[in-house]
């Protein structure tokens, strides 16, 4: 969306269309059964010119007025971060969602892994929170086969060295949930990190669930396959 765009305005369901990646038709319908408000107040009026100086809300959902569209999914086991089904479906099957062509994953998630995904079309952004640069810490929950050592909890906060890899992972946080529940936190996102970092200590993840990313944390209520719009606050804390 051009700078003139932001600054004159543009027609309501354009904008909802736009910022949701749905038709222009589906939005239309979202605007009329109520669920779209503008400056706190629900507007059935879909010609209505919106500029940057409104907050516009689609079921609650700040909307960002740069045309850009930021997704959070609580992925389920089974599909894969992929803008492509393969050998299983991509998780964008479960967007529901037009224009998906420039839509990519700020990091990815293995297909036996579930949890919080973010998805945008800003690639400033996803550079942000993928790049290793910016450090971003990455929560899992981890389920092992086995109860981890003392000694192994240190060697997974002090670094542990990956297999075909020469340099040592950074230091991590780890806290015992119970025998066989551990949460990890991480500021990489090399291949697979959590589940070698364990094997690297001898042990082996059963299940593993991203529970945050940043201080970004995957809402408890949502459904595996569960999808929501970023706020603003939470498209700007990155
Ligand atoms: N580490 C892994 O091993 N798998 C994931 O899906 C994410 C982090």
């Amino acid at each position: 969306m051009s700078q003139n765009l932001k600054k004159s305005g543009l027609r309501l369901d354009k904008f909802i269309a736009k910022a949701t990646g749905s038709t222009r038709s589906k939005a239309k319908k979202l605007i009329l059964s109520g669920q779209v408000s503008v400056d706190q107040k629900i507007c059935k009026s879909v010609g209505l010119i919106v500029s940057s100086q409104n907050q516009i809300e689609l079921s609650g959902d700040v909307l960002a007025f740069t045309g850009n569209r930021y997704i959070l999914i609580n992925k389920p086991k089974g599909c894969i971060c992929s803008s492509k089904d393969e050998q299983y479906p991509s998780v964008f099957n479960l967007l529901g969602l037009n224009n998906l062509d420039k839509l990519h994953f700020a990091g990815r998630l293995d297909v036996d892994t579930s949890g919080l995904v973010l998805i945008s079309d800003d690639g400033q952004w996803t550079h942000r929170i993928t790049s290793p640069t910016h450090k971003q810490a990455k929560t899992y929950i981890v389920t092992t086969s086995e109860p981890l050592t003392r000694k192994a909890i240190q060697q997974l906060e002090k670094g542990v060295l990956l297999k075909d890899s020469a340099k040592p992972t950074l230091p991590a946080i780890v806290s015992t949930i119970d025998d066989y529940t551990y949460s990890i936190a991480i500021t990489e996102g090399r291949y697979h990190q959590v589940k070698r970092m364990f094997a690297a200590v001898g042990n082996h993840v059963v299940e593993l669930h991203r529970r945050s990313i940043g201080s970004l944390i995957l809402d408890e209520t949502m459904e595996d396959g569960q999808w929501r719009h970023l706020t603003e606050k939470e498209i700007e804390s990155f």
